[in-house]
């Protein structure tokens, strides 16, 4: 087989480009609707909105805020704006690069919240129904975590019968789905949010789907058993702006109900030789179009679009 080397000299943009065009040919045409679930399009306006912003800030780097004020303001806006909608305007949290990011930062910092709180790394089992989206597996596999799957009644829900035979003295999360990516069916969250709380256990919420559908449905009238903060027992929910937040790939929201959780999240080093270096995510270098991106998305659709 012949090896690939980086080109000797460089080619010009436009052929580049052109080729760029060409290889595309041969993935599937998202643009008539042939894909579910990975290209989330609304409309030429929206996408032309969505490439300008991003590339607005096209060279900003949001791994430091101090460089970037304005990506600090417009995450802090969307995040407040966020909480404003899941009825918890005391909410706080961080825009990640994705669900799968949210999800590992909400089992990383459970992870620490009970290292912190409960003084014993004991706690390691995160108990979810048998339809969470693998990202909860990865996160166990790579914090040291295990992943228990509790298994889903007839209508798909999670077993709380069986949720609650489960519960040990090492568990150390519950995640509940709104909604499951495969059967898009919600899980009994109330009730899921009252076992927690009996058992002294942080409630997760993977609401990547959902998190951006069910506060419009609620509004139209199509839907309305609570499954955000307002259910007492839910201390953290995922939500991805890249899925139906209709916004520019690279952009997901992990809320926590307090300070209490999210400040375990936070990264610190004062070995580095370049100086004290803080990162609230997962990433180093943060790209700041898909945060440029998700602000203009929400400003320009605003509730009434949603
Ligand atoms: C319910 C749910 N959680 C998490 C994820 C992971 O999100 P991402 O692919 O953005 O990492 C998905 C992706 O489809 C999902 O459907």
């Amino acid at each position: 087989m012949k090896t690939l080397h980086i080109p000797e000299k460089g080619q010009e943009p436009s052929t580049i480009l052109k080729e760029l065009k060409e290889r595309r040919e041969a993935d599937i045409r998202w643009e008539d609707g042939r894909t579910w679930s990975l290209v989330y399009y609304l409309n030429d306006e929206h996408q032309y909105l969505l490439q300008n912003a991003y590339t607005t800030y096209f060279s900003e780097n949001y791994l430091n805020p101090f460089a970037f004020p304005s990506l600090r303001q417009m995450e802090s806006e969307v995040l407040e704006m966020t909480a404003s909608m899941l009825h918890h305007p005391k909410a706080v949290g961080t825009m990640s690069s994705g669900g799968t990011e949210s999800i590992i930062l909400a089992m990383f910092t459970y992870r620490e919240w009970a290292r912190n709180n409960k003084k014993t790394s004991r706690h390691k089992t995160i108990l979810a129904p048998a339809t969470v989206h693998p990202a909860f597996e990865k996160a166990a596999h790579l914090l040291g975590l295990e992943l228990k799957r509790v298994p889903v009644d007839n209508g798909g829900q999670m077993d709380t019968v069986a949720l609650k035979k489960s519960i040990r003295s090492d568990t150390l999360v519950i995640v509940a789905g709104a909604p499951s990516y495969p059967y898009g069916i919600v899980d009994p969250i109330e009730e899921v949010a009252a076992i927690a709380q009996e058992h002294h256990l942080p409630l997760h919420v993977d609401a990547c789907v959902g998190g951006f559908i069910l506060p419009w449905a609620e509004k139209l009238g199509y839907w309305s058993a609570p499954w955000d903060f307002r259910v007492p027992g839910v201390t953290s929910i995922s939500l991805d702006l890249h899925k139906f937040g209709f916004s520019a790939k690279g952009a997901s929201l992990i809320m926590y109900r307090s300070m209490e959780y999210l400040r375990n999240q936070f990264f610190i080093s004062t070995e580095f030789r370049g100086g004290v270096y803080v990162s609230p995510t997962i990433l180093g270098t943060r790209p700041g179009g898909a945060i440029a991106a998700a602000w203009a998305t929400i400003q320009h659709l605003g509730q009434e679009v949603y």
